[in-house]
């Protein structure tokens, strides 16, 4: 079951730190699936070293940025990775609400280029996505 944002708001109000990690396992996968189908699977494929549009996402989670094998990423995705960049559920769960701002606050650029122009807003969808990935890797 999902923890609501009130207890979390609560919970932090009161001093009680909660990890985002802890945050992120009450994500769910089986919804995570569906959005996945919807909102990433037209620019990107879960099997290995198939890259369509965007870069194969297979085994994405705890991955080097920009380092999918046969996919040519714009530099900046390559200079973060090569700066030590992951991609931690966190990391993910941040990446998907802005990708260029996520990039460019982390390589502390002005701007970056990025050709992945999607934004997802809603933090649920976004959770629910990167639990369906990470339960992809724990099978
Ligand atoms: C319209 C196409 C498109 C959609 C839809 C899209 N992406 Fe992307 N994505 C890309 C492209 C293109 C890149 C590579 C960006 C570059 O090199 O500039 C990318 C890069 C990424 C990366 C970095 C991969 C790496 O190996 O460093 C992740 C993670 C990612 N996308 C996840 C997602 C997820 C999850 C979704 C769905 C919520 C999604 N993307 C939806 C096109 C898309």
């Amino acid at each position: 079951m999902r923890i609501s944002k009130t207890i979390i708001a609560a919970l932090t109000a009161s001093g009680i730190a909660l990890s985002a990690s802890a945050a992120l396992a009450e994500g769910d996968p089986t919804q995570g699936e569906k959005d996945f189908k919807k909102k990433c699977d037209a620019c990107h494929s879960l099997k290995e070293g198939k890259n369509k549009i965007g870069p194969s996402l297979f085994n994405i989670v705890g991955r080097q940025t920009g380092t999918a094998p046969g996919y040519k990423f714009s530099p900046d995705y390559v200079e973060a990775g090569q700066k030590g960049l992951k991609w931690d559920p966190e990391q993910l769960v941040a990446y998907l609400e802005n990708p260029s701002k996520f990039l460019a606050a982390n390589l502390k650029k002005a701007r970056v280029k990025s050709r992945m122009r999607n934004k997802f807003k809603k933090i649920e969808l976004r959770e629910n996505i990167v639990a369906y990935l990470q339960f992809l890797q724990k099978k």
